[in-house]
């Protein structure tokens, strides 16, 4: 497969709490101390591995942007999770994926496009060399953390299906399979989960399609095999376990702002000065900092403006959300 099954690494090898904690002899031992090189989590899995201590992947280009925050833990990042095709709790998707297959996967790539057609995922991901990204994901909640994911920039995929000048958008659709997934049996949202983004979003070089985190396959939990990661949106852009891929010249519809269309827009992107209309947007809570930790400012576009403001000029984003 692309990357290695998580049940190889056991999770207290890899969090980032004792990685940085024991950063400074890991540079010495590295040789890297006087060269004064930051290490990515990944940089630092891979140079273990090395070592014949942690295996991974070794063709993944580590990140080369880092956020302000420490990444948050494996344990942070796959046990506090939502996927409501697998519950509502925050622990259900850890809980209950355990009977989902990601494996065969294929994805179905159709509308205003020069190359439809059902793809398997290992041609879709084994042309690219895959990157780290360190991103920060703001829940619509008001929940944050910091995550190392593995995957391809969307853009350079998308390419590849050699789009019409008359696609404007990209409509995302999660796999329907209510037998391996329980919340498909419940009428939380009308099934399957979909997402969508303008071409140019799409687009974007932080855009990513991500098939890992930590160097290490997405667990169920996180949206195996494939996922999308558009880090200045509220996390429910991000839409998991992916099998259709469609160009479209229309907007399409998404599962979120068609459940509760006063509350989740079509655009989603993190402001602090648009409140939802139950909770305030200004501040969050970022996850495993401890309980006591407090909340910290929301950044407009989750810190990503200087990168993605432009995409939005003209556009009253009070009215866009
Ligand atoms: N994708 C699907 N198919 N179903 C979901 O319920 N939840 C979204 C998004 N993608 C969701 C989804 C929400 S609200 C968030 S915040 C992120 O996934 C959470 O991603 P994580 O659990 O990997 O942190």
């Amino acid at each position: 497969m692309l990357i290695r099954k998580p049940e190889a690494i056991r999770p207290s090898e890899i969090t980032p709490e004792s990685v940085y904690l024991r950063r400074r002899e890991w540079l010495r031992r590295a040789g890297l101390a006087s060269a004064g090189l930051a290490l990515s989590p990944l940089a630092v899995a891979q140079r273990r591995s090395d070592q014949g201590q942690t295996p991974l992947l070794k063709d993944v280009q580590p990140a080369t942007q880092r956020p302000g925050r420490a990444p948050n833990s494996w344990e942070d990042i796959t046990t506090y999770n939502n996927f409501y095709e697998f519950g509502t709790g925050k622990s259900d998707p850890a809980r209950h994926s355990g009977d989902f297959s990601p494996a065969p996967w294929n994805v179905r790539v159709g509308g205003a496009c020069a190359k439809p057609g059902d793809y398997a995922l290992e041609d879709l991901v084994s042309p690219h060399r895959l990157q780290e990204r360190i991103y920060r994901l703001r829940c619509v909640e008001a929940w944050s953390m910091v995550i190392p994911w593995v995957g391809i920039p969307l853009r350079e995929l998308l390419l590849r299906f050699e789009p019409e000048s008359s696609a404007r958008f990209v409509r995302f659709r999660t796999v329907m399979r209510p037998e391996e997934m329980p919340g498909q049996r419940r009428g939380i949202l009308d099934w399957p989960y979909e997402e969508g983004l303008t071409v140019e979003e799409a687009m974007h070089p932080l855009t990513l399609m991500a098939v890992g985190v930590y160097g290490r396959e997405l667990p169920n939990q996180n949206g195996a095999p494939l996922r999308l990661v558009v880090p200045w949106k509220y996390g429910f852009k991000s839409i998991k376990s992916i099998d259709t891929i469609e160009f479209t010249r229309r907007r399409p519809a998404t599962s979120w702002n068609l459940s509760a269309p006063r509350e989740y827009g079509f655009y989603a992107n993190v402001n602090p000065d648009v409140d939802h209309p139950r909770w305030s947007q200004a501040s969050e809570r970022p996850i495993g900092a401890g309980l006591f930790a407090g909340r910290i400012p929301t950044q407009p576009f989750n810190g990503y403006a200087d990168e993605v403001a432009g995409l939005y000029t003209g556009l009253d984003l009070r009215r866009n959300y």
